[in-house]
């Protein structure tokens, strides 16, 4: 069973494939946590969780949607990080994941995807997007065929930086960073309510036509990405910013 989450539609792209590749059933975790549940899983194969990168592990959000799900079945368990760069030291808790839950942690795939983080940095131009996915293909078509003979992902080498990034300067990021006061509506709102309904936090509700968030935000980007007339800015960063969002 294939389990994912996603922002800006990276990890959905990839989950897919990997389902149909691997001619598994698939889950989008984002619609359950909307709805504020947790899953009942069972599977006859090993799950795989397909997430992005936030902050060098996978989100909080869906480190708290799995282990407030019940897995029964098949005990082996595979993840495939998509990220703008790199996983740092995403492992580590993923081993102690796997452990709480009773998993057989059979490793974790760094895939390389468009950089969806507008909010600090900026998506890549359109022609760099194209060969990034499709280098990203062939990344996938490698990690499947280990899923497929049950294999393990090969061991990432890990150096100081990639522990200090995915818990240290993650701390930081979670405590400082992940705010939505930024995030303001301009001109130009045509009131369609896809922000709200792309929000996986449910943080999003339209007032009198326009958006409000209300502070519980895991920074996505699913709404300033996804929204259509693009007039959603996150300070003065993303003005003039190429939006991304893969669908
Ligand atoms: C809040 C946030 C934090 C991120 N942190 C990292 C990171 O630590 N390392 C990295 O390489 N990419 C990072 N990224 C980039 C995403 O992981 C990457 O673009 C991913 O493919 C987006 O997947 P999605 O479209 O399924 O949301 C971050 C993106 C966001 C929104």
């Amino acid at each position: 069973m294939v389990i994912y989450f996603t922002g800006t539609g990276n990890s959905r792209y990839l989950a897919k494939l990997t389902a149909q590749k691997l001619d598994d059933s698939l889950v989008s975790a984002n619609a359950l946590i909307k709805e504020n549940k947790t899953g009942d899983f069972y599977s006859d194969s090993p799950y795989v969780f397909v997430c992005p990168t936030y902050s060098w592990q996978i989100p909080q959000i869906f480190e708290k949607f799995i282990d407030g799900s019940r897995f029964s079945g098949n005990t082996g368990c595979y993840f495939i990080m998509d990220c703008g760069d790199d996983i740092g030291n995403a492992q580590k808790p993923l081993r102690k994941l796997c452990k709480r839950k009773g998993f057989q942690y059979r490793g974790v795939k760094e895939i390389v995807m468009p950089e969806n983080y507008i909010a600090v940095f900026s998506a890549p131009p359109e022609a760099e997007e194209k060969k990034i996915i499709s280098a990203a293909e062939k990344e996938l078509e490698e990690a499947v065929q280990i899923v497929r003979r049950g294999g393990f992902f090969p061991e990432k080498k890990i150096t100081l930086t990639d522990r200090l990034k995915s818990s240290v300067v993650r701390w930081f990021f979670y405590r400082w960073v992940v705010k939505d006061k930024k995030f303001a509506v301009h001109d130009g709102c045509i009131s369609c309510g896809t922000c709200e309904t792309l929000c996986p936090m449910n943080n999003i509700r339209i007032v009198s036509g326009k958006p409000v968030w209300n502070g519980d935000c895991t920074h996505c980007m699913a709404c300033i990405c996804g929204c259509p007339a693009e007039c959603i800015e996150y300070g003065n960063h993303t003005k003039g910013l190429r939006r991304y969002y893969l669908k």
